[in-house]
């Protein structure tokens, strides 16, 4: 523990807008209607950890549990089919609703469509979707890893029958290769997790696939009787995710968003260093970022999302790895009679960072910046269980931190 937590207030100057509709609602309610469409869907489990919640002196502690998402373990593929059926809707001149899973999947629209090949780089889950939805769609998928990748996460991929490889390079240049490729194969698609100037209308896409799991979580906290969380942490990479989630939400609330809070691993926080520099333009983080949040290790924000989160986020926070390990353990056995959350890496980094910030008096200020306190309810998204087992086990099992 070290290491502490770095964090940066937004003070950026704020912009048009222009990528709110992004996340409009009527977008991520066709989303959620395509995800329905398959056979594998289930609304991911909504877990309210109330003693969790007393234990560290707010009101309410609300987990999306995204480890059930399509048997996947994470969020991710919600994001890469979405985009596809989009493609796909788009090539044979249809509106994505007409193409359910039952006609995309029909032989009839495979010989209309033909096959095409989805180029992508991945840190593991966004890479896992996509080659799951190519698989499922009779499409080809080729997939590049980072350096440091492991061979659990490749193997994932490698059972959906993609083709799959772990690079010498870091994920943003990994980008940079599949968007290569794609460009000189015939009938060949990138379709990446992150939008750049001139490639955003795929990663506008994936967002609004995302935005699945906010609708999903929006409907679940009424159900608890929660008409709208006063805080939504939620972990960011290159930002899509987080850009989804902010903006489903502000959408949903206009009048009376909730405050928002990003959170991104130490070794690879853009976005924060981004909203440290404070005039607005994005932020590079490069090098091998070396972290147990695979998913997080991502340095160049996407453009679409950055935006988004400029406009709304009150803090950005840099996590070192302790604050995700300790967020997976004590969500694995939390307080006796809440229910334990398997949550890995990444999913767990949020809850971490909140567990920290209640109980740590070096974090008294930041405390009070976010405004977090006994009539706060906070809504969090673990967005993958154990997708590395062997990684989960030694930090939850063994206590090591890695
Ligand atoms: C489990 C998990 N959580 C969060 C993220 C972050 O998403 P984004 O890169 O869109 O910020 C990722 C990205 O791969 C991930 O795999």
């Amino acid at each position: 523990m070290d290491q502490t937590i770095r964090w940066a207030v937004n003070h950026m100057p704020k912009t048009d807008d222009r990528n709110l509709p992004v996340m409009g609602l009527s977008e991520v309610r066709k989303a959620r209607a395509f995800h329905e469409s398959f056979p594998q869907y289930t609304t991911t489990p909504l877990t309210r950890l109330d003693r969790m919640a007393a234990y560290l002196g707010l009101k309410e502690v609300y987990v999306k549990d995204e480890s059930y998402r399509f048997g996947l373990n994470a969020f991710k593929v919600l994001g890469g089919s979405f985009a596809m059926a989009r493609y796909i809707a788009g090539e044979t001149g249809r509106d994505v609703s007409e193409l359910p899973y039952s006609v995309l999947t029909s032989d009839k629209l495979r010989e209309e469509f033909g096959q095409a090949t989805f180029f992508t780089a991945t840190d593991g889950n966004h890479g896992r979707g996509v080659a799951w939805a190519a698989g499922r769609l009779g499409q080809k998928a080729v997939v590049h890893m980072p350096k440091g990748s492991t061979q659990t996460r490749l193997e994932n991929i490698a059972k959906e029958g993609a083709q799959v490889d772990i690079q010498e390079m870091n994920y943003d240049d990994c980008v940079r290769l599949a968007a290569k490729e794609a460009d000189e194969t015939e009938r060949g698609v990138i379709v990446q997790d992150t939008a750049w100037d001139g490639y955003e209308e795929i990663p506008s896409w994936i967002m609004q696939g995302y935005g699945t799991m906010a609708m999903e979580a929006g409907e679940q906290l009424k159900g608890y009787g929660c008409d709208r969380p006063t805080h939504v942490f939620v972990q960011a990479g290159v930002g899509s995710l987080a850009g989804a989630v902010v903006g489903y939400f502000t959408n949903l609330y206009p009048d009376n968003p909730p405050t928002f809070v990003v959170v991104e691993a130490d070794a690879a926080a853009c976005l924060c260093k981004g909203a440290a520099a404070g005039d607005g333009d994005p932020r590079i983080v490069d090098g091998d970022m070396q972290t147990i949040m695979a998913g997080l290790a991502c340095g160049e924000p996407n453009t679409i999302s950055w935006d988004i989160l400029k406009n709304h986020v009150k803090v950005f926070i840099a996590a070192p790895d302790w604050v995700a390990a300790s967020g997976m353990r004590m969500l694995a056995a939390p307080i006796k009679g809440d229910a334990p959350v398997t949550s890995g890496e990444s999913g767990a980094a949020p809850f971490g960072a909140l567990a920290a910030i209640m109980t740590m008096e070096e974090y008294r200020d930041l405390r009070h910046e976010i405004g977090l306190d006994e009539n706060s309810s906070v809504l969090l998204f673990s967005t993958e269980g154990d997708t590395d087992p062997e990684r989960y086990k030694n930090i939850v099992w063994k206590g090591l931190d890695r």
